[in-house]
């Protein structure tokens, strides 16, 4: 399989969509790029992935996506500096985490090879297209569906590996406005909120449509119990300033181990910032929103990078955060962002040349 896989066929497309798009304006993640990779799981094992035209993909009506939604994905980032070098931030940890949210949905795990062997060769042709407007980058999204089919409630015998990609900008256009979920919940114990699985993401639409109702883009998920714990924002990690102490929840097994999160944890720390990780609660949040010594709340993931929150609601009442002229938030954004495109020394390790 190595040797096959060193050499991952590629079916070129023979027309390209790419002066099509306006890449100084660029939406997150909604055009694609000329090719994708496929690899198929059947008989007991992982294909050799190919790289073909992008395009749609045909599945029976019985195929178990459609039924029990066993589907996983991931979501990452290829950036490209003043030289034209391609770079991916933590690619390995993508794959390994691939690989938990695939034991989780009982989905056969994914060779290190096909992944990142599929990854880079279908980079390199797409090189092109890696936009460079500041805040712009290539979104990449591999996913692994349930292709094989059966109405039985189990685990189907045939899957599909794709990768995706999308020249992206910002996923937020502005401030973040976020309200404090008290009904509904993302993940339980026990349950998949740990993994990225896509049924973790169909849950939150309706609770967000509720709150975007209300003039919130997004819902703070609280703990399923008790609700009285501060677990993440949507699909990002949250964190928390109150006073110079940067806070942020343990993962769990409701929480993403995100891989942002923990990058900027570590370049926290290098900074010398105070940093606590432990549960929060919506009492300790309020309480300094009120006494005045909440200074910051800001998401963090790949596709949001680091978005800083600009007030929250909780139980009918919105709360400001104070707007600073040096906010934890900026710093590590750009320390993060001077990583991942090449502005910067790589002194963690985290940068993988395509
Ligand atoms: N939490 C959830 C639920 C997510 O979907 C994401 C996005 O991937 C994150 C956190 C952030 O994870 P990462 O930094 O690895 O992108
Ligand atoms: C990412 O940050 O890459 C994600 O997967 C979040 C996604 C739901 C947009």
């Amino acid at each position: 399989m190595e040797a096959e896989l060193k050499n991952i066929p590629v079916e070129k497309s023979k027309t390209t969509k790419i002066n099509e798009v306006d890449f100084d304006h660029l939406s997150f993640g909604s055009v694609y790029t000329d090719h994708m990779l496929v690899c198929k799981y059947a008989d007991g094992a992982w294909q050799t992935p190919k790289i073909v035209p992008y395009q749609p993909i045909t599945l029976d009506p019985a195929a178990k996506i459609f039924h029990y939604g066993q589907s996983i994905f991931e979501g990452m980032k290829a950036y490209k500096d003043e030289n034209d070098k391609v770079f991916l931030f933590r690619p390995l940890d993508n794959h390994k985490r691939l690989n938990i949210s695939a034991k989780r949905l009982a989905i056969p795990e994914l060779p290190e090879e096909h992944f990142i062997e599929g990854l880079t060769t279908l980079l390199r042709l797409e090189k092109d297209w890696i936009p460079t407007a500041p805040g712009s980058s290539l979104y990449i999204r591999p996913f692994i569906l349930a292709s094989g089919k059966g109405f039985h409630a189990s685990p189907a015998n045939e899957y599909m590996f794709i990768i995706a990609c999308a020249p992206s900008g910002a996923y937020f256009s502005g401030e973040v406005k976020v309200l404090i979920e008290q009904t509904y919940s993302r993940s339980a114990n026990g349950g998949v909120g740990f993994a990225k699985a896509g049924g973790n993401y169909a849950g939150q639409f309706y609770p967000t449509q509720l709150a975007i109702k209300k003039g919130y883009n997004q819902v703070i998920w609280t703990d399923d119990n008790t609700h009285e714990y501060i677990e993440e924002a949507g699909a990002m990690n949250i964190f928390v300033r109150i006073g110079d102490t940067l806070i942020t929840g343990p993962t769990s097994d409701r929480i993403l181990d995100g891989i942002t999160r923990k990058s900027i944890l570590k370049i926290a720390e290098d900074e010398g910032i105070a940093i606590e990780v432990r549960k929060i609660t919506v009492s300790e949040v309020v309480k300094a929103a009120k006494d005045g010594t909440l200074k910051e709340m800001f998401g963090a993931g790949t596709a949001a990078v680091v978005s800083p929150i600009s007030a929250f609601g909780y139980q009918g009442t919105d709360y400001d955060l104070p707007k600073l002229e040096q906010s934890y938030a900026s710093l590590l954004k750009k320390r993060i962002t001077d990583i991942q495109y090449n502005r910067a020394q790589d002194k963690f390790g985290w940068r993988y040349e395509v």
